[in-house]
């Protein structure tokens, strides 16, 4: 399939999100620096967020920086700390020329304030679009979530609504996760909502992720039967099946 093949967006999923993993080992076939994939990294994002909105995907979460990667040598994580801030500056202008609402997901209160200030303003600049959303998910761990949403959910008095509480409460959960890398794992992403999501893996590097793979990877999708715990015989007879939690 070549990359401009347009799937049928009625089976596109919603929501994708990906671990992009591979960025250290992409530089270091090239006798680069750890960080040089990083930055090859985010041309790849620029072309999955293309990709995922000419499918007809409506929502995007990819995992920038996990609350695990604080344990990288210091100068790795503040070249990915300023990686980040870059792009805050560089590309929220063009999102939103888009029409896409961007968000950040994660413990942002450890982050400094300058770019804790660029994603209020990005995030207010956003809010009131809808052709698309992309959430980056930055000091994020799945744990953080269900943690911190259990804590809400107590101050609140009720903790039956905890779900209510988590990060990604407001958007549909994640039909298709991608991780490329070669690792076949979570990593302490997005613990509660991949519960029924279809899991893609690929031993591509981040950095080598073109819109052709991400079409690759959406036409698996396409083959895919979700049951949602039901019978496939049950699914030929029933209106369309969505998760009942
Ligand atoms: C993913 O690439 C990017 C981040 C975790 C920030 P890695 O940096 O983990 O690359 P590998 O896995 O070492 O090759
Ligand atoms: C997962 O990749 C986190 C991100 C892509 C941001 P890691 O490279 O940190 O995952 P592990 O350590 O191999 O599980
Ligand atoms: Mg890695």
């Amino acid at each position: 399939m070549s990359a401009e093949t347009v799937i049928d967006s009625s089976a596109a999923p919603r929501h994708v999100a990906v671990v992009m993993d591979g960025n250290g080992r992409w530089a270091k076939r090239r006798f680069l620096p750890r960080v040089a994939g990083h930055k090859q990294g985010l041309e790849a994002v620029r072309a999955l967020i293309r990709g995922c909105m000419k499918h007809g995907v409506e929502c995007l979460t990819i995992f920038a920086f996990s609350s695990e990667n604080w344990q990288r040598p210091p100068d790795e994580v503040s070249f990915l700390m300023d990686l980040f801030l870059r792009a805050l500056r560089e590309e929220v202008q063009k999102l939103h020329g888009n029409g896409i609402r961007f968000s950040a997901v994660g413990d942002v209160s450890v982050l400094t304030e300058e770019t804790q200030k660029l994603i209020r303003d990005a995030e207010s600049l956003t809010r009131a679009n809808h052709q698309f959303r992309l959430n980056v998910a930055v000091n994020y761990g799945g744990r953080w979530d269900l943690e911190q949403a259990v804590n809400r959910a107590q101050l609140s008095g009720d903790v039956r609504t905890f779900a209510n509480h988590l990060a990604f409460a407001d958007q549909p959960d994640p039909d298709l996760f991608i991780r490329t890398g070669g690792e076949r794992r979570i990593s302490n992403f997005m613990l509660w909502q991949l519960a029924y999501t279809e899991l893609y893996f690929t031993d591509t590097l981040w950095p080598d992720f073109s819109e052709a793979e991400l079409a690759e990877a959406l036409k698996w999708f396409a083959t895919r039967e979700r049951r949602f715990g039901k019978t496939s015989d049950q699914l030929r007879h029933d209106s369309p099946v969505t998760a009942t939690t």
